[in-house]
């Protein structure tokens, strides 16, 4: 049956479906497939048992059984709408309202409005992209917009640091940014680097923005005031150019699938049509469960005292682990200021990170090839068939068991 230029576009090989396929597979095979591949988040006790809890308060309430049989507004859940406007108001001095805050179906769902409504085709044949400033970027965003071509990323530079780290930064002398612009876009922390990007690099991609009359969209999905997946002491950011995106799913929520989105009221308005024709409402269980977690803030305590701490240690030991087991003098791994992976480049490696992915498969490994995470990047850069992202949120023993099977195997190809 043939399919619409739509059906066509969203049937085809995408990153992301592999990515999920291979999570979904993993998640079958059980203990044969080590899983340091998607972006599961760790299953950390003491979250469970707190979530755990309040679904039971929930449950006891009824207000499980009243959640699941109303639908919400287009807008989501105004119960914890209003407590979120209360503690960012509490916490920063962003003056927000109700306005200015909706909720999607995850933030996956968030961007797929953005990026189809900053960017794509206009009126009278004009159209425009979405940059990624600095790549590589999150494999989420390389097919979600319904035009096709509808990214455009730049190049980073690349800072060696001491002990067999690097860390990437915004390349300003080669963004350049015409009528055709209609977005920028970064994550922070990115996924799949680890990288945050600095004060500095924010406020000089805000003034870009801003002088361009376009939105800065910051993906906040793993930074502060929670999960705060954050290692690096840097400032919140939001202004009404702003379009601030934050989740749920990396606090221990993703099945819950609830994102949030902070912008001027205008954009907000816009994303709430949106959400009307393609969902309806956004799922209101997750904002249930978390909704006393924000009134009484302690969303923050267990953000700061439990996450972030339980990310540090993993992201060094794993760290730790690599280095003490991969001998290639090659081997660089990107500064981990935060998010859940680890970005290792394999400079001059024998073959292509995408080989490489599938012989770690073969042998039980899934990771990820780094080269999905370029899109919208034009020219062709060796750089991204060098380099992988590891998740270390498993547990020891499987993170342990992942990094044995790479450097076996990278040790190898370095040894031939
Ligand atoms: C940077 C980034 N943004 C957004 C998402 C989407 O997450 P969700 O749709 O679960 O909120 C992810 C998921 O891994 C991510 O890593």
């Amino acid at each position: 049956m043939p399919y619409s230029v739509f059906g066509n576009k969203f049937t085809k090989h995408s990153g992301i479906t592999e990515l999920m396929d291979d999570l979904n597979a993993g998640v079958k095979g059980g203990d044969d497939i080590l899983m340091l591949g998607g972006g599961n988040p760790a299953s950390i006790p003491e979250i469970q048992q707190r979530l755990n809890k309040l679904i039971q308060e929930l449950l006891d309430q009824g207000k499980l059984i009243d959640t699941l049989s109303n639908y919400d507004g287009p807008q989501g859940k105004n119960s914890f709408i209003d407590a979120l406007a209360e503690l960012f108001n509490d916490l920063y001095d962003w003056g927000l309202s109700g306005e200015n805050i909706m909720l999607t179906n995850g933030s996956q769902n968030a961007f797929f409005y953005l990026f189809n409504l900053l960017g794509g085709n206009f009126s009278e044949g004009k159209s425009k992209k979405i940059l990624f400033p600095l790549a590589p970027e999150y494999i989420g965003y390389a097919d979600a917009s319904v035009s096709e071509d509808a990214f455009v990323a730049v190049r980073p530079k690349i800072n060696e640091l001491n002990n067999g780290l690097f860390k990437y930064s915004v390349d300003f002398d080669a963004i350049k940014i015409d009528k055709d612009i209609g977005a920028i876009c970064v994550s922070r922390p990115t996924n799949p680097t680890g990288n945050v990007l600095t004060d500095d690099e924010i406020v000089h991609l805000d003034q870009l923005a801003q002088n361009n009359n376009i939105p800065l969209i910051i993906d906040n999905a793993y930074g502060t005031p929670f999960p705060n997946i954050i290692f690096e002491d840097v400032k919140p950011f939001w202004n009404k150019n702003t379009i601030l995106c934050l989740s749920l799913s990396k606090f221990g929520l993703p099945g819950a699938r609830c994102g949030i989105v902070i912008a001027n009221s205008k954009i907000i308005k816009a994303m709430s049509n949106l959400s009307g024709i393609m969902a309806l409402s956004p799922g209101g269980i997750g904002p249930e469960i978390v909704l006393p977690l924000v009134k009484t803030k302690e969303i923050l305590k267990l953000s700061n005292e439990v996450i972030k701490p339980f990310y540090l240690k993993k992201s060094q030991k794993a760290i730790r682990l690599l280095q003490d087991k991969i001998r290639s003098e090659n081997m660089r791994i990107h500064k981990a200021e935060g998010a859940l992976f680890l970005w290792i480049w394999f400079k001059d490696l024998p073959i292509t990170s995408s080989e490489l992915y599938k012989r770690l498969k073969e042998k039980g490994l899934l990771i990820v090839s780094g080269h999905y995470f370029f899109p919208g990047l034009e020219q062709s850069w060796q750089h991204t068939q060098e380099c992988i992202r590891l998740n270390y949120a498993q547990d020891d023993d499987v993170v342990e068991r992942g990094i044995n099977i790479l450097a076996n195997e990278i040790n190898d190809l370095y040894a031939l």
